[in-house]
Order: structure tokens, then sequence, then C-alpha cells
């Protein structure tokens, strides 16, 4: 076993969610500490408490004026669209057909998957992001250059082969029969190393055959600890097309329902344009929803419905959805998925915010259990965040005197400038360089 070793700075990370539990949810240290050993949480508490059960010459890493948070949790990115983010004009199927499809083309290259993997989770660290559901391409050794970046980083990612077998280029397609092959392969290779974890990838129900939807169905539950990972209800053309190509399915979502695609550990992004009783049969099947509010507002696709999905009791985490959406920072998004809820004419607290941006997160991919809080025996991830890193924050954050007040600042004036540092199972991962 390692040395133990100590973090002071203002902590802070939740129990529950605070929509359920209210202020009980929160755990909020003024002067903490956090302890850490083996790369897992070992305690976490007040630090005139802690403080003196250490032994003599234990490091204590001085963070005082900054706040200590659980790492982030991205629940919806692709990696492969890093190098098109802010692409102009469109819609989703023009944008795919117009931006998205020929970037992914580009990953037949593995030199080039391996540089923009290598980019992608440097970025997802100087974000305070630690962990990540991710959309590879195509290509099998689009999936082989991310793991093998995010095992190099010990990050905590879950990612798949898109599986694409019509309505797209010729160049991007692949066929049931070899999906299901090199999906399988895949698995074996890599579900399970280290933090690693597998998702069976359906792009979304317009860009696979039944033949495909089936296997993929097949591949989820011939793989038990395997994720899902897929899209729905995105956009009103989108819905309007799915209900040509598959007249039988009461309604988008049942589609992946008819083909077994519903269940723990499957995570769909957007989930705009569902009903009640999609919602239903979400929380049923324990199936997750992730809200991407900066790629809903870019895309115009729509605004999620955070209460009704609370109401009938789905899981949620967030998304940043690059690149249909804005930014790999997870205090953007939480920022804009304040927007999103106030154009619904109800408002996002930050605490709830800053809970479905760790907990809220880990446990809509049934990973509470590893990540997500500071409980004792938890990984040491965590993201050390400067509340005052521009001017204005800086003054805007002197008379902000409740956390709840400091972390909404944060929130809708942060971004990456405000990451001090990344820590990684208990490890610096990532540090701003002093300014
Ligand atoms: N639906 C199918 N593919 C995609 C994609 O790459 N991005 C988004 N936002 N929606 C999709
Ligand atoms: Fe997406």
């Amino acid at each position: 076993t390692q040395p133990l070793r100590a973090v002071r700075g203002e902590v802070v990370h939740f129990l529950a969610d605070p929509a359920d539990a209210g202020a009980a949810a929160l755990a909020h240290f003024p002067d903490g500490l956090l302890l850490v050993r083996d790369g897992r949480v070992e305690a976490a508490g007040p630090a005139a408490e802690l403080l003196p059960q250490l032994a003599a010459g234990t490091p204590v890493e001085d963070l005082r004026g900054k706040l200590i948070l659980p790492g982030f949790v991205d629940t919806h990115v692709h990696y492969a669209q890093t190098d098109m983010i802010a692409s102009y004009g469109e819609q989703l199927l023009a944008w795919l057909e117009r931006y998205t499809f020929p970037t992914e083309a580009r990953f037949a290259d593995p030199a080039y998957a391996g540089e923009v993997a290598a980019f992608f989770c440097d970025e997802l660290l100087r974000n305070g992001t630690t962990t990540a559901m991710a959309f590879a391409t195509v290509h099998p050794g689009s999936v082989d250059a991310l793991f093998g970046a995010a095992r190099a980083r010990r990050m905590r990612l879950i990612a798949g082969k898109v599986l694409m077998d019509r309505n797209c280029p010729d160049y991007l397609r692949d066929t049931a029969e070899q999906g299901y092959l090199d999906s399988t392969a895949l698995i074996r290779r890599w579900h399970g190393v280290d933090r690693l974890r597998y998702a069976v990838t359906p792009r979304f129900a317009p860009t696979s055959t039944p033949e495909q939807m089936a296997l993929a169905g097949r591949l989820y539950a011939e793989h038990p600890g395997v994720y899902l990972q897929s899209h729905v209800a995105e956009n009103q053309g989108e819905v309007a097309w799915v209900a040509e190509l598959y007249p039988e399915a009461r309604s988008y979502l049942d589609v992946y329902d008819r083909y077994g695609q519903l269940g723990e550990r499957s995570v769909y992004a957007h989930c705009i344009w569902l009903d009640d009783d999609d919602r239903d049969r979400m929380a049923a099947t324990g199936a997750a929803a992730s809200f991407c509010p900066t790629s809903n507002l870019f895309l115009g696709s729509g605004l999620f419905d955070l209460d009704r999905a609370h109401a009938l009791g789905m899981r949620v985490g967030l998304g940043t959805d690059v690149g249909g959406g804005t930014s790999f920072s997870m205090l953007q998004t939480l920022g804009e998925a304040y927007k999103v809820q106030q154009l619904r004419g109800s408002s996002l607290s930050a605490e709830r915010a800053f809970y479905l941006a760790t907990l809220g997160g880990a446990r809509s991919l049934y990973l509470d259990g590893e990540i997500g809080n500071f409980l004792p025996g938890k990984e040491a991830d965590f993201v050390v965040l400067d509340p005052a890193a521009s001017p204005l924050l800086a003054r805007r954050t002197a008379h902000a005197d409740s956390l709840a007040e400091r972390l909404f600042v944060l929130m809708t004036l942060g971004d990456d400038r405000c990451v001090a540092a990344t820590w990684v199972l208990g490890e610096p991962a990532w540090q701003r360089a002093a300014y």
C-alpha cells in the first residue's frame, strides 16, 4: 500500500439527489480535507477534525481558496467529432451529412485516430472530466485508439464502435454481420481492462437495418456488464423519419425496446421528444437519458424536460455531445442546462446541476459504487476549481456568500479556465500552469 496523501481545500460532494433529499444531499466542508491512499478515498471531512489524526510527515497539498469536487462525468460525447466542433448552419440530419460523416471517415487512418484520441483525453482532463461515455466511429481501430489513450491516462472510459449499415455513405458503412463480429472482438479486447468498459453503439435507429438492430440487442444481452449507447428523439425531422422506417413501433423509443436495447447500463442521448409512456419505460428498464444542452441549443433540437424525467423516475446524466455540443466544459454544460430549464419555466438549482455532473452522472452509468462522490473506498478522481479564475469571476465571487451562489456563478460564468487541476486515482493528472 502507498502512503496516505491529503488535500486541503473547500470540499463539496453529494450523497443524494438534492431534488429528493434537499440540503441533506450535500456534504460541504469549507475548510476540508480529502484523504487518499492507493487511488481511493480514505476520508473526507473538516480539516480541524482530520488533520490532528494524520501521522507526522503526511504530505498535505494546500489548496485552500479552491473548491474540490468529484471528477465530472460526461455521459455522452463523440471523440471523433473533436475537429468539427462549431460547424455552421444545419440541424441534425443535414449536419450529419455535411460535416459529421466526412469527418468520421478520417478515422480509417489509425495515426489520425491516435492523435485525436490523445487530444480528446487531454481536453477532458483539462476540463475536469474524469469519466466519459464516448462514441468512436465505425472503424474498429478508432476504438483501439481511444481506449489506448484513456488507459494511458488511467481515466474511466466507456466507449464502442459505431454500428451503421444503412442510410450513410458507403465509406462509413459496416454490415450487420461484420459489425457484430468486430464488436465481439473489441469487447474481448477491452471490456474490463483497468477502468475501461465497452458499449454496444448502434448510432441511431435510422442508420441500422432491423438485422443490425437485432444483433446489437444480442451483443448487449450476450455480455453481462457491457453497456449500450445510442441517440433517441433528438430532432423532430429525425422522429418523423424513424416513424417511416419502423411503422410497427409505437414510438421512437419503442424501436430500441423491440430490439432488446433498453436496460441497465443503456444510455440514450437527448430524449427530448418522448412521451410519458416512453419515460415510464425508460424508468422501468433502468435505461438512462443523457441531457446534452449545448448540443440541443446549437443544433436547434429542442428542450429536454428534466422535471418530467425526474417525476417519472428516469435516470439522467449530462453530456457535452461534442461536436454537436459546443464545449468540453461541464461547467458550460451546466450553465446551458440552466438556460434550457428556464425556457421550460423551471429553475435548475446549482446544487442539482453539480449533482448531475457528478453523482447523478455516476448513477446513470451504474458506477456510483466506484465514483461520483467522496465516500470512503470510492476512486479518488477529483477536480480542483478556482472560483476566481478571471477578473470577472473574482469580482462576482467576492460578494457571493453562500456555496449555492458561488456554484451558480461558476456554472454561469465558468469554463476550462476555472479548472486548476484534475486528479485521477489519487494522483494529479493535469495541472494548470501557475500564472
Ligand atoms: N444522431 C445520430 N448521430 C448523431 C451524432 O453524431 N450527433 C448527434 N448529436 N446526434 C446524432
Ligand atoms: Fe451524440
